[in-house]
């Protein structure tokens, strides 16, 4: 038998870095590892990393610093550097810490476990390559154990859009669909292994354009598929572009039931003139039209959003412009973020003006206030009314449950159920970052 050796991951950035931690995992199982919760026991610690804005690049570093420590106590101790930054950085990140044993980028997880024993053997394992092979194929299969009611789930990977602030298209690469098949056998397998909702991932997911019978699949053709398999009763996807946004998709959000009324859009920001500059390749009053549209399929759908603002050249007017859309879109959650310039992008390149730090920092600072307040808002609104729940884990009180409603918002009870079950529930409490209930009888 193998033997035992014990893993410590500690993920940064997107739900894809969750996805790919798992199966990280998962593949290095076969190498006789067994995931543990604290740096200190491990044998082998591995940070996937996120390189969407300098702040999460450089928590890294310092991460890298302390875990460095660790080895004084365990000279066996193995650290490795996965995701994105490792990707943008490759050969770069030995040479600021020397303590790391092996680099590895998003597209060779697959070849993880050769790169652990080349570690192992003491020498220095990197590998940033963008391999022909199909990587999901080659992860080793999910173990047949139990997991949580909502999983996660990635269709598509990679961006062809080329939005002046992002790193993404560099990082993950070009915009690849894994087949139909593939993700059916996947969702299948999880659903016989306890799970109830699925989210499909992607940086661009709704592009999906996988393979299946009789051609092309679109996005909201797979999710109809998905639709059918027994035992999967939610399903979700996440994250999407406006202009990716087909009429099938739209239409799915009213017809499937399956479908959870929750949709992530981000739009960045409300100008013309800075989405030009962005690239975004749409108008404001576009993706307007297309949340209307959106509405008018599933009126009570949860809308959400992503901002930037500080973008290069970025006036007053222009900001007030994207504080107007949000006014007018009314978000249920949205995520706003100060510019941050990029190595490798066109916004970065350029040397456009910046926008002075601290006007940034005050817009930033009004953008969340609204978003707050609509926030509030929202889920204020859901006093009085039934929601669906999921119950995905015990609360910090005695006898609570905690699951997640159709539009997101956690929500606790104090009743008897199971984890895993989905129940009708209502809404009695609107507290700060959850919703508390009662189960409908
Ligand atoms: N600076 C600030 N925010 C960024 N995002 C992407 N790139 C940058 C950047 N360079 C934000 C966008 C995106 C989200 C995932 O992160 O809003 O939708
Ligand atoms: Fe961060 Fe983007 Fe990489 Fe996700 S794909 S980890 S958001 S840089």
């Amino acid at each position: 038998m193998a033997e035992t050796k014990k893993l410590f991951i500690k993920t940064y950035g997107c739900q894809m870095n969750v996805y790919d931690s798992e199966r990280m995992a998962e593949s290095l199982g076969g190498s006789g590892y067994t995931e543990v919760s604290s740096p200190e026991e491990a044998d082998m610690i591995l940070l996937n990393t996120c390189h969407i804005r300098e702040k999460a690049a450089e928590k890294v570093y310092s991460e890298l610093g302390r875990m460095k420590e660790l080895k004084i106590a365990n000279p066996d101790l193995k650290i490795g550097v996965a995701g994105c930054v490792a990707q943008a950085e490759g050969e770069e990140i030995m040479r600021r810490q020397p303590a790391v044993d092996l680099v590895v980028g998003p597209q060779s997880y697959h070849r993880l476990p050769d790169l652990e024993a080349k570690a192992r053997k003491g020498i220095k394992a990197l590998d940033t390559d963008f391999p022909e092979e199909d990587k999901f194929e080659m992860l080793k299969a999910r173990p047949k154990v139990k997991r949580a009611p909502a999983a996660f789930l990635t269709v598509q990977e990679g961006c062809d859009k080329f939005c002046a602030f992002c790193v993404v298209p560099y990082t993950r690469g070009a915009e690849v669909s894994r087949p139909v098949d593939r993700i059916l056998r996947e969702a299948e397998d999880l659903v016989d292994r306890g799970v109830r909702e699925i989210t499909l991932l992607g940086q661009n997911v709704n592009a999906y354009h996988g393979t299946g019978e009789g051609g092309t699949w679109g996005l909201a053709r797979l999710i109809r598929r998905l639709a059918e398999v027994d035992g999967l009763e939610r399903i979700r996807f996440t994250t999407s572009h406006p202009n990716d946004m087909e009429d099938d998709l739209i239409a799915a959000h009213g017809d499937c039931d399956k479908l959870m009324p929750y949709l992530h859009l981000p739009v960045q920001s409300g100008s013309d003139r800075i989405l030009k500059a962005m690239n975004r390749k749409h108008t404001a009053q576009d993706y307007l039209r297309l949340m209307e549209r959106i509405r008018e399929a599933r009126p009570d759908i949860a809308l959400s959003g992503d901002f930037i603002v500080g973008f290069p050249g970025e006036t007053d007017q222009d900001f007030e412009d994207t504080m107007s859309l949000v006014r007018e879109v009314g978000y249920a959650s949205a995520y706003s973020f100060k510019y941050s310039p990029r190595p490798g992008t066109p916004a970065a390149e350029k040397g456009d003006k910046m926008v002075d730090e601290d006007v940034a920092t005050e817009r930033l600072y009004r953008l969340q206030g609204l978003i707050t307040e609509q926030q509030k808002a929202f889920q204020n609104e859901m006093v009085g009314r039934e929601v669906s729940v999921l119950f995905e884990r015990k609360g910090r009180e005695a006898g609570q449950m905690v699951g997640k409603s159709e539009y997101l918002h956690a929500v606790h009870v104090t009743d008897d159920v199971e984890i895993g079950e989905i129940k009708r529930v209502r809404i009695v409490e609107s507290g700060t970052n959850s919703l508390g209930g009662v189960l409908v009888s």
